[in-house]
């Protein structure tokens, strides 16, 4: 074997290309991946992609400008206003969904040795793109109210008197991965706040930001911190389509010029066809119309899902209660082992789930699990539950 990279070495077989495969297997219903349900498509896209071809077939197969295109751009920028974020078009870039935007984040800030806070547990995608830049995570726990900010204040203290400030701060405040939790508003005001004191700028991943059930939302961190402050990732793949492959990433316009740079250097610019898609989609209301069927569907599948959590699983068994996304977080009693029960949930049960040391740099929660209850139909997500505990339950015999 020739002689890898550290990082190379380090990367062993991914959770997420394993979580696909699952969704391979006859038979099986899938609590695993984060997958809009494709229900939610609308019909209308086919007729959009027949127009772009016949009227602008040259631009949707060409290369691109590397931030975007820019009536994209001034789209989402108007669109991101409307939802207080003040941004301009020197604020915004476009990216090959949002973890590319998490990845040219770490480009900028990250050498090896630093420190990133992180919620504890949190999203996968994001500690394998954070992992390779050879940092230290520190892990931050989260409660039903998001990520415990009294503690990353208590933490922030304790690295200060070491003389360490941590590069940034990533959190999912809305509806986070894989907890399925909101971080209040008290919350997320002191979370600026502490920021601000220690001169650490936070990493906002907005995915499911916009997926609330009913109601309301609350402030973005972009909105209370400013955009100085906090560097917000957004991305359509939860509220259009995740195989366009694109987000977007909003900063002071001196963070979007090196990302430009380093994009350059990855893949030059982001898919012309999808944005134009995009774009049309969006300007004709089907983003929102999209966001009102998804958030009444999400609402109906959370609902089935944690009425039959409740009734199906063993004494004991705990699950947040989500607001809005796509998760609910279980933890089991007892000695449950959540990685090694899975094979057998897969195989023997025809049940997916992901196990908790997923979400965890340091691989804790193994009687913990994610479950993901946007793609089964709500008819489907009983019989899925009551495999999920007998699964459980063969464990525990
Ligand atoms: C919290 C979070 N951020 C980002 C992503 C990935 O987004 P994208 O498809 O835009 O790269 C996901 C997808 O599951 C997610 O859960």
């Amino acid at each position: 074997m020739y002689k890898l990279a550290k990082r190379a070495t380090m990367a062993q077989n991914s959770e997420l290309a394993a979580m696909f495969k699952m969704l391979e297997e006859p038979g099986i219903i899938s609590f695993s991946g984060g997958f809009p349900d494709p229900k939610w498509y609308l019909d209308e896209v086919k007729q959009i992609e027949a127009e772009i071809m016949a009227n602008k077939k040259d631009e949707a197969l060409s290369y691109g400008p590397t931030p975007g295109l820019t009536p994209f751009r001034e789209f989402l920028a108007e669109r991101l206003c409307g939802e207080g974020i003040a941004t301009k078009l020197e604020n915004i870039m476009i990216t090959h969904g949002s973890l590319q935007g998490l990845d040219l984040v770490c480009r900028i800030f990250l050498d090896e040795g630093d420190h990133v806070i992180i919620e504890s547990p949190t999203y996968i995608g994001a500690i394998l793109t954070i992992q390779p830049y050879g940092v230290n995570f520190v892990g931050i726990p989260v409660d039903d109210d998001g990520m415990q900010v009294e503690a990353l204040e208590e933490t922030m203290s304790e690295l200060a008197k070491k003389g360490i400030t941590p590069k940034f701060i990533y959190t999912i405040p809305s509806f986070q991965n894989p907890t399925g939790t909101m971080m209040s508003l008290a919350r997320r005001r002191d979370l600026v706040r502490v920021a601000q004191r220690y001169g650490v700028p936070i990493v906002e991943d907005h995915a499911y930001g916009e997926l609330k059930f009913e109601g309301e939302l609350l402030p973005t961190l972009a909105e209370l911190g400013g955009i100085e402050n906090v560097i917000h990732l957004g991305t359509l793949s939860k509220i259009f389509s995740p195989g366009v492959r694109l987000g977007w990433l909003v900063a002071h316009p001196s963070i979007i010029e090196k990302a430009v740079y380093f994009k350059q250097g990855m893949d030059q610019c982001s898919n012309s066809m999808g944005q134009l898609l995009a774009l049309e989609y969006g300007r004709r209301g089907l983003i929102e119309k999209q966001i009102a069927v998804t958030r009444s569907a999400l609402k109906e599948k959370a609902s089935v899902t944690l009425e039959n959590l409740q009734k199906l699983m063993p004494e004991g068994t705990s699950f947040t209660v989500p607001q809005g996304g796509f998760y609910t977080w279980v933890s089991v009693p007892g000695d449950f082992d959540s990685v090694k029960a899975l094979g057998r949930a897969v195989k023997e049960f025809k049940v997916a789930y992901v196990a908790g040391p997923s979400f965890y740099h340091d691989r804790r929660g193994p009687n913990q699990m994610r479950i993901c209850f946007s793609l089964p139909d709500p008819e489907i997500i009983p019989e899925g539950i009551r495999r999920l505990a007998a699964a459980v339950k063969a464990w525990e015999s």
